[in-house]
């Protein structure tokens, strides 16, 4: 063997190393027979990249749904019965709980077809095809345009070509960019709207763990709920009806109770949300040492008040339980993004893919001209933008979040339309009645010893971090008057306001008059609310879309020029919310030294961390029981334990909640739910020795429906 040909075995090599760890990549499902089939076969996959997605005849692609407007759910029965996640029902689960009904508390199981739940407002979508428009798009779009007049353009056109489409046909249509505006494609769906609600589990197998185990391996979350999608009689979507009867669905997967090893070939078939993996340095440096920490510090101090009164109160702890999820949802995901890109060196990655880049681009002068300013240029708008960025992620993360303020912006309209000089009777009491709605739930769930210690500690937050100019002008009054006493300043805005108090709110709607506005707009805390949306409809907001707009299009350029530079590269676009495909492989990982997670979690965890007086770990007797009796059924793995959780590097970002896990044959082996802490920085970057998935098992969930319920 001579040099050369070690050389090639060696790359040869190399590059099959390469191909059975991947797992990066949110793909485009119309495009996996032309770029990923090879690979994902090489990987383990049996089935076909037409098996996936297929226009002629029926494949998974229409067993894949939207659940509502953020989770992804599939169809497992050809009686259109729907899986997705606990967390992506929780709402709907809880408008149909009350004192009497504690479905969120005890579960919910429909016996039988009548028993299942109608959700206004609930949708499903489903994607029946996608076609490249790119050419259709950037019609007429000239290289001399300012990126207004581009926008202009490009809106028009989708308009017609939406327009077009939808005339001659009974789908709608959606038109997306992609690669950062270089293609776009036209995604045509039809949305259901009766969905029910047929099972949940009780919280504390489906939201085991909450949040304190949420983000984390290893975890026992049996996050699941049942949904199921009815049509009209002759079989289209309609609005709830009792006449209407269960979808027949093109396809549904099949389960699988062979369950998954280490190793074994899976990919997710979902709808990823957002993710921003072409960006340039200064972009991550701007995430990562000025939004995150400023935001993670706001967010603790929210959660440490919320925690310091719901400890010692229950009352207060169902009243602010969701909203402590919603808070400490993204504070946890931004803190380990944070961890995850200095663990990564994120930033000197960027920094020295630029340096090849600019090398790149001054090795030839027309490279140099049409590429040459373009990092600078970043770094020039990135610096512009920032104090824009920070002040809106103050407004909205310290000043919007008092809960009282928030709430009392809810009275602008009605204000607005009572200025008037004719006011409209009707729209005004329409907007009393729609008011009156919004503060029964706000009260039910509001805790002023709560909102009146974040308002102080909040205000105090903002006063220290933001430069004056980008102040709300209420901040004038705190220092002149209250000489920065922010403890004053809101003990007299709590004592002087009426929306702290229900019983006023709702006399004042009762018999509301037109003249009434001004007792609102010089309420405090409502003039709070003016004096921050002033700041953002004005100053902010201003700065923010002059920069973005610039931004958008280095964005695009940029990312152009990514691909002309690595031609030999595959690319994928950024999660824009549309139908993706991810692969990988199961496997453990280590997330420190010294420690080495395992791929799967059992049922025997569950029971370890049991403990009856901490909320999110108190286990029910029968599921004690099944577990004493080893009453798995069929559903047990070959070892004798039940499976609950299992990780593998499929590349995952939110809405990919609900998503299929799929094995190598294409049987439906788990339900995603979550990502390992340590790799939730893969919304930018993706590093394969930590970015894991979080999946149920499909025997856990089996056994919980068929032993437990
Ligand atoms: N981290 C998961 C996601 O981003 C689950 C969130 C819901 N669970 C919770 N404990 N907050 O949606
Ligand atoms: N829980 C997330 C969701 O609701 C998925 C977790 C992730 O961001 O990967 O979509």
């Amino acid at each position: 063997m001579n040099i050369k040909s070690i050389s090639t075995t060696f790359i040869l090599i190399i590059f099959f190393r390469l191909l059975s760890v991947a797992g990066e990549g949110m793909w485009i499902p119309m495009l996996l027979e032309q770029l990923n089939e090879k690979q994902m076969k090489a990987m383990g996959m049996k089935i076909s990249a037409e098996d996936i997605y297929s226009i002629n005849h029926s494949s998974m692609k229409d067993a894949v749904v939207l659940f509502g407007r953020g989770c992804t759910a599939e169809i497992i029965s050809n009686k259109g019965l729907l899986l997705t996640n606990h967390h992506c029902g929780y709402s709907s689960i809880q408008r149909h709980s009350s004192v009497e009904h504690d479905y969120l508390t005890d579960g919910f199981w429909a016996m039988s077809q009548d028993e299942e739940l109608p959700n206004p407002g609930l949708t499903v979508t489903m994607m029946k095809e996608m076609r490249e428009v790119t050419n259709q798009v950037l019609n007429g779009v000239t290289a001399t345009m300012t990126e207004k007049e581009r926008s202009q353009k490009i809106e028009e056109n989708i308009k017609k070509i939406v327009d077009d489409f939808e005339k001659n046909s009974e789908y709608q249509a959606v038109i997306k960019p992609f690669f950062q505006g270089n293609q776009y494609y036209m995604i045509i769906t039809e949305t259901f709207k009766d969905i029910r609600l047929v099972g949940a589990p009780p919280s504390n197998i489906g939201k085991f763990g909450g949040d304190t185990d949420n983000w984390m391996w290893p975890r026992h979350t049996g996050d699941f709920s049942i949904f199921r999608i009815y049509v009209s009689p002759d079989g289209k979507p309609a609005e709830y009806s009792k006449k209407n009867v269960p979808y027949t669905p093109k396809y549904f997967f099949p389960i699988s109770l062979k369950g998954v090893e280490n190793d074994d070939f899976t990919f997710v078939f979902g709808y990823p949300a957002r993710t921003s993996e072409y960006l340039p340095a200064p972009a991550i440096q701007l995430i990562v040492d000025k939004r995150n920490p400023a935001k993670i510090k706001l967010r603790q101090t929210r959660l440490d008040i919320f925690t310091k009164y719901s400890d010692n109160d229950p009352k207060v702890r169902i009243q602010y339980a969701s909203k402590h999820a919603r808070v400490s949802n993204y504070w946890k995901k931004m803190i380990g993004e944070s961890k995850g890109i200095e663990r990564m060196h994120g930033i000197e990655r960027k920094k020295d893919f630029e340096k090849k880049f600019t090398e790149w681009v001054n090795s030839n002068p027309e490279l140099k001209t049409k590429y040459g300013g373009l990092l600078a240029a970043f770094d020039s708008t990135y610096q512009a933008i920032t104090p824009y960025i920070m002040a809106y992620d103050y407004f909205r993360e310290a000043g919007m979040a008092v809960e009282l303020v928030n709430f009392a912006g809810n009275f602008d309209n009605l204000i607005n339309e009572s200025k008037q000089k004719d006011p409209d009777q009707k729209k005004i009491d329409d907007l009393a009645t729609q008011l009156k709605n919004t503060s029964a739930l706000f009260y039910k769930d509001y805790y002023k010893p709560i909102d009146h210690d974040v308002m102080a500690a909040l205000l105090d937050l903002y006063n220290k971090n933001i430069s004056s100019d980008f102040k709300p002008e209420f901040f004038t009054t705190i220092t002149e008057k209250y000489h920065d006493n922010y403890d004053a300043y809101t003990d007299v805005v709590f004592e002087k306001s009426i929306f702290d108090d229900k019983e006023k709110v709702n006399e004042l709607l009762d018999n509301y008059k037109t003249k009434y506005y001004k007792k609102i707009e010089k309420d405090p805390a409502f003039r709070m609310y003016k004096d921050l949306s002033d700041l953002y409809n004005g100053h902010i907001l201003q700065g923010l879309e002059t920069n973005s707009h610039r931004l958008d299009s280095l964005q695009r350029i940029y990312m152009k020029a990514q691909m002309e530079m690595q031609p030999d590269h595959r690319f994928y676009p950024d999660a824009n919310f549309t139908l993706r495909v991810t692969y990988g492989k199961v496997k453990g990982y280590s997330p420190e030294d010294a420690v080495e997670y395992r791929y799967y979690t059992t049922l025997e965890g569950i029971i370890q961390k049991e403990d009856p007086e901490i909320y999110d770990y108190v286990v029910e007797e029968k599921l004690k029981e099944l577990y004493e009796n080893k009453d798995y059924g069929t559903y047990a793995a070959s070892d004798g334990t039940m499976r609950v959780g299992f990780i593998a590097t499929n590349h995952t970002t939110g809405g990919n909640s609900g998503s299929p896990v799929l094995d190598a044959d294409g049987y439906l082996v788990g339900v995603n739910f979550d990502r390992c802490w340590e790799g939730t920085m893969s919304d930018l970057m993706y590093d394969p020795k930590v970015c894991r998935n979080i999946s149920l098992d499909i025997r856990y969930f089996l056994f919980i429906v068929d032993k437990f319920a």
